[in-house]
């Protein structure tokens, strides 16, 4: 989170910003307690915000062309939600957790693309929280502040998500990857090598999680949970659940529930793998990896769809690729490919006049820097 501050005569205006997240891999453990490894995206919201001396949050939202306002003592959110839903939630949370607000204007805008798995939700809660935190001259630890947003999207804007993107954009350090435990909230970080290109492509098909499969999929783990709990009541989360167990309950658990908890336990041990490979720097274990977490959230967790799979095929036939996959919640958004730095330029030219014959225009593409960290703050 960077602060920036521009005095126009006795206005104090503060600028705040968040970043947004790309998952390496750990896709959909999070919730069922397991290990994940984001790092941070070099795409923001900024959020401008003024004090008032009312109770009232006045938010224009750049990228909507809309401005919605509400008193924070009579918060009553829209159903559907819609983008006003997450600030409304984060306001509520923090005072939720007695942390006085004040009245506001805000003015958002994100270079983020929405609904692509980018967290463009989770980075516009962290830049609001911030931003109705510093103007009250409030603090509240990052950790602490990734479960408020959390807390705020599942109450507010009914998703029922797991941490990972909030805590990734509150405690995500520069050019690291963070290996998160969501069970623990341990984390260890490592370096992004130098060697490593992280290329993130869209894919054109937009999610929208609360009217998508994804709150399914949670009730599909909880399910399966209560299925094995019956004979073996150790396991708490599918986190719990060996894959010998997992294949030996097969018939007990029925095809669907099977396949999402062999997803979800293969997945979390190819993400501590993952973790291991980027201390060695060894970008091709890396990628067989995503490659193999790519066919488990097709196949088993039944998270992709065609446009995706045909962009992983695209980008995987390009030398220089060792690996692509889905990110992020699924059902569209984006796709990772992991590649060979040296030939990043070649490989994105490629990937852009390949993808576009089957988008009809030109796909976003965007190599991944190194991102500021959501809780450095800075006076410019
Ligand atoms: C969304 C959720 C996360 C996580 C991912 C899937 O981004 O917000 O909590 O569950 O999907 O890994």
């Amino acid at each position: 989170m960077v602060k920036i501050l521009i005095t126009n005569k006795n206005i104090l205006t503060s600028v705040f910003q968040a970043p947004g997240r790309i998952n390496i891999i750990g896709e959909h453990t999070d919730y069922n307690e397991g290990l994940v490894l984001p790092t941070n995206l070099d795409l923001y919201t900024k959020v401008t915000a003024n004090a008032r001396d009312d109770d009232i949050i006045q938010v224009t939202s750049s990228n909507f062309g809309q401005t919605e306002s509400f008193s924070i003592n009579q918060i009553a959110p829209n159903n559907p939600p819609t983008w006003i839903n997450y600030i409304q939630g984060v306001v509520a949370e923090l005072r939720e957790n007695n942390i006085p607000i004040t009245g506001a204007d805000l003015v958002v805008s994100s270079d983020i693309p929405i609904g692509a798995g980018l967290s463009s939700s989770a980075s516009l809660e962290l830049a609001i929280a911030h931003a109705l935190l510093g103007i009250g001259k409030n603090k509240v630890a990052a950790q602490k502040l990734a479960q408020i947003c959390q807390n705020a999207e599942t109450k507010y804007a009914g998703v029922n998500c797991g941490i990972m993107d909030q805590h990734s954009v509150a405690c995500g350090r520069k050019g690291q990857a963070m290996l998160l435990d969501c069970r623990t909230m341990e984390s260890k970080y490592v370096e992004i090598p130098a060697n490593l290109s992280l290329i993130v492509i869209d894919s054109g098909v937009t999610h929208n999680l609360p009217d998508g499969e994804y709150n399914s999929r949670t009730d599909e783990c909880r399910a399966a949970v209560k299925l094995l709990q019956a004979t073996y009541p150790a396991i708490q989360a599918l986190r719990d659940a060996p894959i010998k167990l997992i294949d030996q309950e097969k018939d007990q658990l029925g095809i669907i529930l099977y396949s999402r908890a062999r997803h979800v336990v293969t997945e979390i041990e190819r993400t501590v793998a993952a973790f291991n490979a980027l201390i060695k720097k060894d970008i091709r274990l890396l990628g067989s990896l995503i490659s193999a977490s790519h066919a488990s959230l097709r196949d088993d967790f039944d998270v992709s769809c065609p446009e995706i799979d045909q962009l992983v095929q695209i980008a995987d036939s390009c030398s220089g690729v060792y690996g692509t996959r889905m990110i992020g919640a699924g059902f569209g958004g984006c796709a990772l490919s992991i590649a060979e730095a040296s030939v990043t330029k070649k490989i994105v030219d490629q990937i852009r006049e390949n993808y576009s014959k089957v988008l009809e225009s030109e796909p976003w593409i965007h190599v991944l820097k190194p991102a500021t960290p959501a809780m450095e703050v800075r006076h410019l």
